[in-house]
């Protein structure tokens, strides 16, 4: 008999299944005796969860990918931040949040009102490892359909985080949800990362991830789709940072190759 929550039903290669790989690790990063994000809550889930992880382990190549994951999460860490720091009343919306425990790892002002956003089937995974909270709320739903923001309040400044996520969006359903969002809130900041085109094309053959899904090269081209977005920087991933010489070296390597270091792209707009 084991206590854990059992997780042995998510298909390989599923939506559900995407965010167990950066759980993962950001698991693996926490237990590093310096970790660059030590998000010491993935670890806590993944010794909750009954899940071939070892097989996750080899499949993700954690021994390097780790660091991506959290150089990324740490930047959006910092510009999240930096939001809340200047808007102590705002509403964080969490857009394909998966098991990401962004909420709790931020020191997040008693004003805020945080919503962690997916679809239905991670939402009920989610709930058998977090709980809702004053000002904590998980709402399961496609960020696709209109209906779910109509619960978030509209008068106060917003956050929109979106890592890991638009990479399994159609360019329509990206324009639609920006679209809503701009239409709803009167000012905030877009935070999220974006993948080459190619990307989409290669996970459609290889049938992972979403086939026609949204990509760019710059996602400035949002400033032509909706006027109210305003690109205001790109993140940095420090691999300076990372706190194994081997990892660091092969990383300083591969990022002089600019299709390596622009592969997974962090932007940050306002509105
Ligand atoms: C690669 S995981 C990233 C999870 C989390 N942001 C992280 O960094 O660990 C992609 C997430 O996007 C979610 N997702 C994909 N399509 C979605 C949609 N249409 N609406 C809401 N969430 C979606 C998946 O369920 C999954 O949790």
């Amino acid at each position: 008999m084991t206590d854990k929550v059992d997780f042995t039903g998510v298909k390989w290669g599923s939506t559900e299944w995407t965010m167990l790989g950066t759980l993962y690790l950001r698991a693996c990063e926490s237990r590093l005796e310096h970790p660059v994000l030590g998000d010491r809550a993935a670890a806590e889930a993944v010794d909750r969860i009954d899940y071939d992880f070892d097989r996750m382990g080899r499949w993700t190549n954690s021994w390097s990918n780790q660091f991506l994951v959290a150089l990324r999460a740490k930047q959006l860490d910092d510009w999240a931040g930096d939001f809340l720091e200047r808007h102590p009343d705002a509403v964080v919306l969490h857009l394909g949040c998966g098991l990401d425990s962004r909420a709790f790892r931020l020191d997040l002002p008693s004003g805020v009102d945080w919503f962690d956003v997916d679809v239905p089937e991670v939402i009920e995974l989610r709930r058998e490892i977090f709980s809702e909270r004053e000002h904590y709320r998980m709402i399961g739903s496609s960020v696709t359909e209109p209906g779910w923001l109509d619960d978030i309040p509209s008068d106060r400044p917003a956050l929109v985080i979106a890592e890991g996520l638009f990479m399994y969006l159609t360019e329509s359903d990206v324009r639609q949800l920006l679209q809503r969002l701009t239409d709803r809130f009167g000012s905030g900041e877009l935070l999220f990362d974006a993948l080459p085109r190619w990307t989409s094309t290669i996970s459609g053959l290889v049938r992972w991830g979403t086939r026609n899904a949204w990509g760019t090269r710059d996602a400035r081209e949002l400033e032509r789709w909706n006027p109210r977005l305003k690109y205001v920087s790109t993140g940095v991933m420090d691999v300076d940072a990372i706190p194994l010489k081997p990892q660091r070296l092969l990383f300083q390597l591969v990022y002089r190759i600019p299709a390596a270091r622009n592969y997974d792209t962090l932007y940050r707009f306002r509105f």
